[in-house]
């Protein structure tokens, strides 16, 4: 009996990961107000914006989600519908915002312009 649970109680600290990695229930879009939402990205039409955008992808984001942006266990996949579907406004709020509660940090100490970028490559990225 002993040994049958604590056989459970393995299978539970295995399957743990596995359930994580299914988080990222973009429950985080049903909380951006409306007029964030239709904000439209002022780097629209920035042709460096996407690569600097990466730069920072590559400094701040990787280390949880990748540097393919694949995702890595409870670190959402980014290249994804439910990100190429939000609006640029909906990431930029995320991203300033965060949900520290599902683990993704605030990224408000960066400058708004820098946040824009980032939110163009994310956009930028193939599915
Ligand atoms: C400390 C780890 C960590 C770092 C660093 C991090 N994230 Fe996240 N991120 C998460 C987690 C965990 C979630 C899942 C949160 C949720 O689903 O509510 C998430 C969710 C997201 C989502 C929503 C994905 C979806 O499908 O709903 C986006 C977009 C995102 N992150 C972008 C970024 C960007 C861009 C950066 C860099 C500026 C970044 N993250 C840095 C951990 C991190």
């Amino acid at each position: 009996m002993k040994r049958l649970s604590l056989a459970c109680s393995l299978l539970a600290l295995l399957m743990a990961p596995m359930l994580m990695a299914s988080v990222g229930t973009g429950q985080w879009l049903k909380h951006v107000p409306e007029q964030d939402r239709v904000r439209s990205n002022p780097l629209a039409h920035d042709p460096d914006a996407t690569a600097a955008g990466a730069k920072l992808f590559h400094s701040d984001c990787a280390p949880c989600h990748g540097a393919d942006a694949a995702g890595r266990g409870s670190r959402p996949m980014l290249r994804s519908e439910r990100v190429r579907r939000a609006t640029d406004g909906e990431l930029e709020w995320l991203l300033r915002n965060g949900n520290l509660a599902h683990g993704m940090p605030s990224w408000s100490r960066l400058p708004e312009v820098q946040r824009w970028q980032i939110v163009r490559y994310l956009h930028a990225l193939p599915i």
